[in-house]
């Protein structure tokens, strides 16, 4: 099949290069020309582990392309897919859809024979039939059908969940083009990946339902820890004792600083807008917002808090920035708010994140940026954990000690044990497990 991609973002990028290595002939369309400069130089625009080996493997072989300008790659496709960006519409929460749109109109310019169109952005209920208007419109001679594809992949294991998927959703209502997907997707049959055949508007809903989900489980869990404190109860412990059950499973509930990054908080305000647009509100994801937004705002005060309510002229050094670990997104991470609240405070920030720099960077003025953790440890009166990188669970806790100065560690992720932290001298705060 000859694919097409529009967006080389996260997902664009590493779906075109995983429709390659399926071994379709793909071509990645961003209206980004650096990005795709540096594409075609080798250059990955994102940090996502195993990227670069698949992408260059792929352009070796001769499946993978690059482009600014979409239009011869569009008149051979099969398939365009549409994977730009749906982000928060300032103001009032809804999905802003002009990128998707735009995209539409752009495709439809270059369209040649019987073509899918296929919405991997995650979009709101009703796009794909706004998608085909649009298309119909500019292009009344074209052959064409739209189709809903929202994808699941999540970043830092992007390519391992877009080849290993859970599931694949495809919203579709005409048949040819329901051959085509299954064309697209015949490689992951070996995998027994279950593919779900469902209506367009069903497919759009199902993204929103499934990280508004997930949003919610989260907050539940974060939820379950400041009752943890309060009661003397380990959130840890309840939510093994919890997850152990087949009916709510272990995954997403691990108490920390609030979820963020780039889907979660605008995915929940985009179901919000949906559902009271509707006339059908949702009060739990309202409700997960709230309690959400408030808690990346309590963090700061946690953090200040454990220095005795001192911050003021403080050294703080801040280990992770990015919204996760393994990935360099910093898009609505805790960490923006956080960071800029704890300098609200009085505090000196001091930040190592292994691969965020670069984005933080022009995030968040007035913090300094180290090249490793004991670098922003030096001398500082706490320091505090904000995404759980792999590097930061096994620190030298003595040499820690003693370029700090003073014993003071905030450990919004839990990644170390108590019992632990104590034996090495530092007071140790946590979430959802008390003070040690
Ligand atoms: N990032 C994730 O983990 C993830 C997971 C699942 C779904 N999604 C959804 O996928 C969509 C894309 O997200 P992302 O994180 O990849 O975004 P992104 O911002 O990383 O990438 C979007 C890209 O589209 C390009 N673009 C915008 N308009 C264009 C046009 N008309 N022609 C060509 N290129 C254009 C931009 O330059 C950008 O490079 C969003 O709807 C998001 O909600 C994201």
């Amino acid at each position: 099949m000859r694919l097409v991609m529009i967006g080389a973002g996260y997902v664009g990028l590493v779906s075109g290069a995983c429709f390659a290595d399926f071994g379709h002939i793909v071509t990645c369309v961003d209206k980004d020309e650096s990005k795709i400069k540096r594409l075609e130089a080798g250059v990955m625009p994102i940090y996502e582990p195993g990227l670069d080996e698949l992408v260059a493997s792929n352009v070796r072989a001769g499946r993978l392309f690059f482009s600014a300008d979409g239009a011869d790659a569009i008149r051979q496709a099969d398939a365009v897919f549409i994977a730009v960006g749906t982000p928060s519409r300032r103001g009032d929460g809804h999905a802003d859809m002009s990128y998707v749109y735009a995209a539409a109109e752009e495709i439809a310019g270059y369209l040649e024979g019987f073509t899918v169109i296929v919405t991997k952005s995650t979009v709101p209920v009703g796009t794909g039939d706004e998608v085909e208007a649009i298309i119909r419109r500019t292009r009344p001679d074209a052959e064409f059908a739209v189709v809903s594809n929202p994808e699941f992949l999540r970043e830092g294991a992007a390519i391992e969940d877009f080849k290993r998927p859970d599931r694949i959703v495809v919203g579709v209502e005409d048949d040819r083009a329901r051959a085509t997907m299954q064309e697209i997707y015949r490689p992951l049959n070996l995998n027994e990946s279950p593919i779900l055949y469902v209506g367009r508007r069903t497919s759009e809903l199902i993204k929103y339902a499934a990280n508004a989900f997930l949003a919610m489980k989260i907050t539940y869990i974060n939820e379950i820890a400041d009752l943890c404190e309060v009661v003397g109860a380990d959130v840890q412990q309840v939510a093994r004792g919890i997850g152990l059950d087949k009916r709510i499973g272990s995954k997403f509930l691990h108490a920390g600083p609030g979820y963020g990054g780039s889907c979660f908080p605008k995915d929940t305000l985009a179901l919000i807008r949906t559902a009271a647009e509707a006339g059908s509100p949702i009060k739990l994801i309202e409700a997960t917002v709230a309690v959400n937004t408030q808690r990346k705002k309590d963090m700061a005060v946690r953090v200040s808090d454990a220095a005795e309510g001192n911050l003021a002229g403080k050294k703080v050094a801040v280990l992770g920035l990015t919204f996760k670990p393994n990935t360099d997104d910093m898009r609505d991470a805790p960490s923006l708010d956080i960071v800029p609240a704890l300098q609200h405070m009085g505090a000196d920030i001091h930040v190592y994140d292994p691969e965020g720099r670069h984005e933080a960077e022009k995030l968040l003025p007035g913090v300094t940026f180290c090249d490793g953790p004991y670098e922003a440890a030096e001398g500082a009166h706490a320091l505090t954990i904000l995404t759980e990188w792999d590097q930061f669970r096994a620190l030298d806790l003595r040499r820690l000690r003693e370029v700090m100065a003073a014993p003071l560690i905030v450990d919004l992720r839990n990644i170390y044990r108590p019992a632990e932290m104590a034996a090495a001298g530092f007071r140790y705060h946590s979430i959802g497990r008390g003070v040690s």
